[in-house]
């Protein structure tokens, strides 16, 4: 089989910027060396070990039932048959970004994109773009829970009907899917814990999201995270905290956003590291370490 490409960031005249792909691959698992073999079983068990007490019992459970292991790079097609199984959402094997629209569109389909090529040994602790090992370990086992698998389609549909709206519904559903699907926290019995698939995957902000001092701790509110601005270079100034995942879904997919977008427009955004007088704080932020560049 021929490898498919490996679409990565790239220098160019306007510096070092994403690349976007919309090619449907096969996963060439015969073709990944035994670095790369390696290089996953490292970060799984590295990040296996942090995350055992700080993920979400719906996270780490599914992740047993699905199958992954340290063993070797996971076949997408072998977590397909639980994942099919548990919520009908299929893996698909992708070459990297895929451009909004046609992230939305496999989203929508209860398709999941997943990057086939892994990090370098270089890129162990830092990639700028996801790569296999964010989007598996941090987004797959998820997709097994019911109620997240369909805030997962009801969000690409939501996607596909914003993109017809304008740029602004759509910045404000890209900050939703930040703060929840990539940075989100769950408040449980046992305390706060992970669910955003871009902290699970990380080995510093799995510990600095729940355990520091510097970020604030907000409580979910849709309107109020469609406007707040948020970082792509650093830890997040603030997660907000859902109190179940069906709290999330009743939040999001239940309204018809079209008002929600209409009254938003214009309204100016939240710097990300603020905090409002109307919002639920589990931690008001020391705000040691934040950047102070612009969000984006
Ligand atoms: N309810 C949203 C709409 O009317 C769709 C949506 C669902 C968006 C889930 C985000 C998450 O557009
Ligand atoms: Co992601």
């Amino acid at each position: 089989m021929e490898t498919p490409r490996r679409v990565e960031h790239q220098l160019t005249d306007k510096g070092y910027v994403p690349v976007y792909t919309t090619n449907v691959v096969e996963q060439p698992w015969q073709n990944y060396t035994q670095q790369e073999h390696q290089t996953w079983s490292l970060l799984f068990k590295r990040q296996q070990e942090i995350v055992a007490e700080r993920a979400c019992a719906e996270f780490l459970d599914n992740q047993q039932r699905m199958g992954m292991s340290a063993d070797a790079i996971p076949k997408f097609a072998d977590l397909n048959v639980h994942l099919q199984a548990a919520t009908g959402w299929k893996l698909i094997a992708v070459e990297g970004l895929l451009p909004e629209l046609a992230f939305f569109q496999h989203l929508a389909a209860r398709e999941f994109p997943v990057t086939w090529w892994i990090r370098t040994p270089e890129q162990i602790d830092y990639i700028s773009e996801p790569d296999l090992f964010h989007d598996l370990f941090g987004h797959a086992p998820l997709l097994m829970n019911p109620v997240f698998a369909d805030y997962m389609q009801a969000y690409g549909a939501g996607g596909v009907r914003a993109s017809t709206f304008g740029s602004e519904p759509l910045s404000n559903l890209t900050r939703l899917y930040w703060y929840t699907v990539e940075f989100g926290l769950i408040d449980t019995p046992a305390g706060l814990r992970i669910y955003g698939a871009g902290i699970l995957s990380s080995k510093g902000e799995s510990i600095h999201c729940l355990e520091s001092a510097a970020p604030n701790r907000i409580g979910f509110d849709v309107r109020r995270v469609m406007r707040t601005r948020y970082r792509i270079d650093s830890f997040q100034k603030t997660y907000f905290v859902i109190d179940s995942f069906e709290d999330l879904f009743k939040a999001t997919v239940d309204p018809d956003f079209g008002p929600i977008y209409y009254d938003l427009k214009g309204a100016e955004s939240i710097p990300a590291g603020d905090v409002l007088s109307s919002d639920r704080v589990y931690q008001s932020g020391s705000g040691e370490g934040w950047p102070s560049d612009p969000d984006v």
